[in-house]
């Protein structure tokens, strides 16, 4: 056993995980598409120490909260299972996407986690098994070890893998309007809408028809109609959560204009579409190209950062401090 460290990215879906067949497996109810951007990574360290007693986790600097803390000793377990072994380990990790904002940083957080702990526990994990692990911490990690475009498979515990598909060029624009907690994480908002929601089942159906979809444009390389499938795959998404008894909604008017200026930049002729994950903040795709004109519309409404697609998680040298 030895310190180890991976970098990881977030990722964000263009057709969305919403939904689990299994939950103790994280299984997803459907397969989901993501692009792992290049902006936002989050750095961790994993370093067994057998003089431990308990786990160890500081984020950016600081003693994690016992939530977090919990679901990263969880993993851990996994991991420790697998080696044979109960030794403890201090993990810091350093996280630059806004924590808990729908801003996927759950999935860097585990991607990273689950590269950096495999290697410090000696697990000799390929990139499927590396992803098959990060989905038990939480499920859009698994599509974090893919570089750019990411396709996640629904099925048993083996086949439920992410693996790279061809994509049509692609940046997006990420705008961040508020990056405080999220009201109720997608873990829980995501059990609420399969037991509550009446569009539930209705979602199911048309996520997978809408991943069959999305599979086509990417082959194609059109990427007007897989923005078109994303904007209104993240809208069907939202549908079913608002319908949640007790209800719950993640976009707030900020997010909502921005729907509407990207519909008006479509009319203005770009190429660009909407989606938001389970926070306000929301993410435009677009032509590389139209990268800048996209940003500059969007500014007024929060802060804007451009990414592009990012590598999948890996190992790296620098330890976080
Ligand atoms: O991985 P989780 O449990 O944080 O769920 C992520 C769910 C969404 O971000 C809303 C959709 C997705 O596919 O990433």
């Amino acid at each position: 056993m030895r310190a180890a460290t991976a970098r990881a990215y977030p990722n964000i879906a263009l057709v969305k995980y919403w939904g689990k067949r299994d939950a103790a497996w994280n299984l997803p109810a459907t397969g989901s598409l993501s692009l792992t951007l290049d902006v936002f990574p989050t750095t961790t360290t994993v370093e067994p120490d057998p003089t431990l007693t308990a786990d160890v986790f500081t984020l950016d600097g600081v003693a994690a909260p016992a939530p977090a803390l919990e679901r990263v000793r969880r993993f851990l377990d996994l991991v420790r299972e697998r080696a044979g072994t109960d030794t403890a380990a201090r993990v810091r990790s350093v996280n630059t996407v806004p924590t808990g904002a729908g801003l996927a940083s759950s999935a860097s957080g585990f991607a990273a986690l689950a590269v950096a702990a495999s290697a410090a526990y000696d697990l000799d994990l390929e990139r499927p098994g590396l992803s098959r692990l990060a989905r038990r911490g939480s499920g859009s990690a698994a599509r974090s070890l893919v570089d750019g475009m990411a396709l996640w498979h629904a099925g048993t515990d083996e086949e439920s893998f992410a693996e790279p598909v061809a994509s049509p060029e692609v940046a997006m624009v990420v705008t961040v309007l508020e990056a405080g907690p999220k009201p109720v994480s997608s873990r829980e908002a995501m059990t609420r809408t399969a037991l509550t929601s009446p569009y539930y089942r209705a979602w199911v159906e048309s996520a997978s028809q809408s991943l069959q979809a999305a599979l086509s444009a990417c082959r194609d390389g059109d990427l007007d109609r897989l923005g078109r499938i994303a904007e209104s795959n993240a809208l069907r998404m939202h549908a079913a959560i608002e319908a949640s008894d007790p209800p719950v909604r993640y976009l707030r008017p900020g997010s909502i204009a921005v729907f509407d200026r990207v519909e008006q930049l479509r009319e203005e002729g770009l190429c660009a579409y909407a989606t938001a994950d389970a926070g306000p903040n929301v993410v435009v795709i677009c032509p590389p190209s139209e990268a800048e004109a996209v940003r500059t519309a969007l500014a007024p409404f929060g802060t804007t950062v451009t990414a592009g697609p990012g590598p999948g998680a890996a190992l790296i040298a620098e330890p976080v401090g």
